[in-house]
């Protein structure tokens, strides 16, 4: 089976769903996501997004927030740019009826309610209580089921790119992608004129992450073997606080508590950041994680507390209401117990790179959000600039496309899925067993603090994994299982060789064999190129 569209976007978070909202009527559209249209990270977003809009507050400065999280490694001119365009972005989320959450003016109007997170120098984070990425993105899926021009496709996951190897042609150039139809098990081939890589990150590559099953790095293991770049994939974002429970899975406790006073804690109750890092419990994400990794090796702790018991019930109800109801669930009540935390895998920073259109090295083809690598986040990302990178390169994609794809003509008819030498898989638990294997190798080896000794275990555990993936993926019929352990296989590769090349210690990437910056060299990001 063979569908054609002007545009095909595959990805419906954040950044796929602005996309497809923001091109114009008359395109045709396809929007695909692996399961249903709202599931993905941007769905469990918390803290919220970062813009400038209150007086004293400046655009220089969210600048300046972002270089220094960035640990000199942000490209200047893309922060000076999303920083720019972010209070359109919300005006804009306004305008489609988004509830954000508002606080009350002395003269009886209302402005939009602003948290404050860890990195940031000013209160700039607009939210909708605790459940800021629920609120965008029920509110963009909505209106994309309404659009007339554009085609939702559900349970349907890309399995690869199609380029001109397949069709062909001379040179680079995407021209759609073949795609598993889960429910009917059949996998078919997608055209367009402009193919967009919204699939978000990776962090289901580590055994612990606050993110959904479905952030396996699909984009970035696609793009790459269809010959782009990527970037930066050493520097690996793990959240300081997510939920320490038996049956708590990927559950995060927004940055924003600590916004509001949460201090965090020893198991004897004494607080520690102090000893860390000036700024405390709002130092940048990197340095708290690692200072309660640190805590929790040197006590032999199982977790750290987050304490908001300087919080009343009615306060932490109104402003956090999923987090309270969830740490209730499990017998947590936050404005009398400490939060047990752990830190866990939670962004991918690095990813295939791009220019300031979303346009990546392969014509025809764009990648937006969290698969990108636009230079924004440099060697690691302040909160809540990822939303807003999202609804920022959502927007640049949209216009570049609008504006040149009437120059681009009906790409050749690729050809179909080739099933003819591949039979059903006989022994499905050789991929549970190198999933598991995969994430808990990269939990322990590539994680948080990493040796060379490490990194070359790492290395030579993920080469036999891919020798092994590759046959398997040579002999048996695709399913969705399969086609994210290639992906999660590959993505490790990508973040391990990165590794392997940063010989210094910067933003996330900590290793015990370089421990410093290294202050000879101008920084740069680090490139692969395939
Ligand atoms: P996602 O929202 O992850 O969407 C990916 C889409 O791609 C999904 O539709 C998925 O089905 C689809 N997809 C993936 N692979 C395929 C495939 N092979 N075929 C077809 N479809 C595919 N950032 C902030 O700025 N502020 C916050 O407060 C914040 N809080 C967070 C809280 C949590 C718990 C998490 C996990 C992340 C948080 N982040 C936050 C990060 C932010 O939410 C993500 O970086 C951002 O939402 C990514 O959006 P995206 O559109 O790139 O991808
Ligand atoms: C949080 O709410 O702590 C997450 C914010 C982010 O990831 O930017």
């Amino acid at each position: 089976m063979h569908f054609r569209h002007d545009v095909l976007i595959i990805g419906s978070g954040a950044a796929g769903l602005t996309l497809a909202l923001r091109l114009p009527d008359h395109l045709r559209v396809a929007v695909l996501s692996k399961g249903p249209l709202s599931e993905g990270s941007s769905l469990y977003a918390q803290g919220g997004i970062s813009a400038v809009l209150e007086e004293g507050d400046s655009l220089d400065a969210h600048v300046a927030d972002t270089l220094d999280a960035g640990a000199g490694l942000c490209d200047p001119r893309t922060a000076e740019f999303v920083t720019r365009e972010a209070a359109e972005c919300i005006h804009w989320l306004l305008n489609m009826g988004v509830p954000f959450s508002t606080a009350d003016n002395a003269d009886g109007s209302k402005s939009l309610h602003l948290h404050q997170e860890g990195g940031h120098s000013h209160r700039r984070i607009v939210h909708a209580a605790d459940a800021t990425g629920r609120a965008v993105e029920t509110t963009l899926e909505g209106l994309v089921r309404q659009k007339d021009n554009v085609d939702v496709f559900e349970h349907h996951v890309a399995v690869d790119l199609i380029t001109n190897r397949h069709t062909g042609g001379d040179g680079l150039h995407c021209h759609g992608a073949y795609v598993l139809d889960r429910q009917q098990d059949m996998v078919v081939a997608m055209s367009a004129r402009a193919v967009v890589v919204a699939t978000g990150g990776a962090s289901k590559v580590y055994l612990y992450t606050s993110n959904p099953d479905g952030a396996t790095g699909d984009g970035v293991a696609m793009a790459w073997r269809a010959g782009c770049r990527v970037a930066n994939m050493e520097f690996n974002q793990f959240h300081p606080t997510c939920l320490y429970h038996p049956q708590a899975k990927s559950f995060l406790i927004s940055e924003a508590l600590r916004g509001e006073g949460g201090t965090l804690k020893r198991p004897d109750g004494s607080r520690f950041m102090q000893d860390f890092d000036h700024r405390e419990e709002l130092a940048p994400r990197d340095i708290v994680a690692r200072a309660i990794d640190h805590e929790m090796k040197r006590l032999g702790a199982e977790c750290m507390y987050l304490d908001m018991r300087h919080r009343d019930t009615a306060f932490l109800q109104e402003h956090f209401p999923t987090i309270y109801a969830r740490c209730l669930e499990f017998g947590i009540d936050m404005a009398r117990d400490p939060i047990p935390v752990v830190p866990a895998a939670h962004y991918t920073c690095g990813g295939v790179v791009v220019d300031q259109r979303g346009r990546t090295d392969c014509p025809g083809l764009y990648c937006i959000g969290e698969s990108s690598y636009t230079g924004l986040h440099g060697a690691n990302r302040l909160a809540s600039n990822s939303l807003l990178e999202c609804l920022v390169y959502g927007t640049a994609a949209a216009d570049n496309i609008a504006a040149s794809i009437d120059e681009v003509g009906n790409g050749p008819t690729p050809p179909p899925w080739d099933e003819s030498r591949v039979t059903d898989s006989d022994e499905q638990v050789v991929v549970s067993h190198n999933w598991h294997e995969l994430r808990r190798f990269m939990w322990d080896y590539v994680g948080i603090v990493r040796t060379n000794k490490r990194l070359e275990r790492a290395r030579h555990r993920v080469d036999l994994l891919q020798s092994e993936i590759r046959d398997y993926y040579g002999n048996f019929r695709v399913n969705a299982d399969l086609i994210e352990l290639r992906n999660l296989a590959t993505v490790a590769e990508l973040i391990i060789r990165c590794a392997q090349l940063r010989r210094e210690s910067r933003g996330l990437h900590y290793t015990l064999d370089y421990p410093d910056l290294d202050a000879r060299l101008s920084p740069s990001p680090t490139v692969l190129q395939p």
